[in-house]
């Protein structure tokens, strides 16, 4: 278990892992999956109203008797949910099926062209203490600065696709420039970066596996990774990296095997991605 965090912008705590809920199966395995990775001692939850299983996610909050208060929730509002009274409906459609009164933190999934009208209404949610911080995922640098044309509250948080095959060096700074805690999704590249030669040396350099090297790269850049496994020993695996550290020089080997290398498509319905 580790209880450390990072600061966003705001103040708020974030601990600095959390687990994904993308795709963790049946209604049923997912309240376990939450359960257990809660007990195993994840306290930040990483859902999405698009993941079609906040429901089950609440209950598995709910069932670990952790106390609200202690667990970091987050989800997302989908593309289909743009502008502010949409944005309104959707929040609380969100939080009605999580079982929650409040998120700790809210983030828009994909740019679209009405980012702006529903960055408002995050806002709303913000000031009016629905949620206590605020972000976005999938944003490039034109669309923050867009956003920040009329913005009153910078986002706190950009959740993007971070790996070894893509590790997005300019898009952290950008974010550390602007005080925008990074996220990284697919953190361990759904797997892709098992059987890389590189990450197997060093897995075996450090006695540990591939993923978690490669989590512990992540909270090494300052980044914050979500994986998602629906698997206990999986879970447990991913969150036991807090005993070791990776040296500068492996750091920059792990660095070098950037290919700008996406895990998975942008959905159809992104309308807005041309930055
Ligand atoms: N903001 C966005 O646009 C966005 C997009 C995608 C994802 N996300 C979030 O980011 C989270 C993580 O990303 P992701 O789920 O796409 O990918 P990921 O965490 O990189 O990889 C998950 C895959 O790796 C496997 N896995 C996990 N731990 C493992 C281990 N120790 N050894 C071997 N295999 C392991 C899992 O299988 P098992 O379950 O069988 O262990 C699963 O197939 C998501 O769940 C979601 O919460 C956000």
């Amino acid at each position: 278990m580790s209880d450390e965090y990072k600061i966003l912008s705001n103040g708020v705590k974030i601990p600095i892992i959390g687990f994904g809920t993308y795709k963790l199966g049946s209604h049923e395995d997912s309240i376990e999956a939450v359960k257990e990775a809660i007990k195993i001692g994840y306290r930040h939850i990483d859902a999405a109203a698009f993941y079609n299983n906040e429901e089950a996610v609440g209950i598995g909050i709910k069932e670990s008797k952790i106390n609200r208060e202690e667990i970091f929730l987050t989800t997302k509002l989908w593309n289909d949910n743009h502008g502010y009274e949409k944005t309104m409906k959707s929040f609380n459609e969100s939080i009605n099926r999580l079982g929650v009164e409040y998120l700790d933190l809210y983030l828009v999934h994909w740019p679209n062209k009405l980012n702006l009208e529903t960055w408002r209404a995050f806002e709303d949610l913000y000031n009016q203490g629905k949620v206590k911080s605020i972000g976005v995922c999938n944003f490039k640098e034109g669309h923050i600065e867009d956003l920040k044309k009329s913005a009153k509250i910078i986002p706190m948080v950009n959740q993007i696709e971070i790996h070894p095959y893509r590790s997005q060096k300019n898009m952290i700074s950008y974010c550390k420039e602007n005080n925008i805690q990074v996220i990284a999704w697919g953190p361990i590249m759904r797997g892709k970066i098992f059987s890389d030669a590189v990450m197997l040396e060093l897995a075996d350099k450090y006695n540990r596996s591939v993923p978690q090297i490669t989590l512990k790269w992540h909270i090494q850049n300052g980044v914050i990774p979500i994986p998602k496994s629906s698997n206990i020993e999986r879970i447990k695996e991913n969150l036991n990296i807090f005993d070791f550290e990776i040296s500068y020089e492996d750091m920059k080997l792990i660095d070098q095997l950037n290919k700008n290398e996406n895990v998975s498509s942008v959905p159809e319905n992104t309308t807005y991605l041309e930055y």
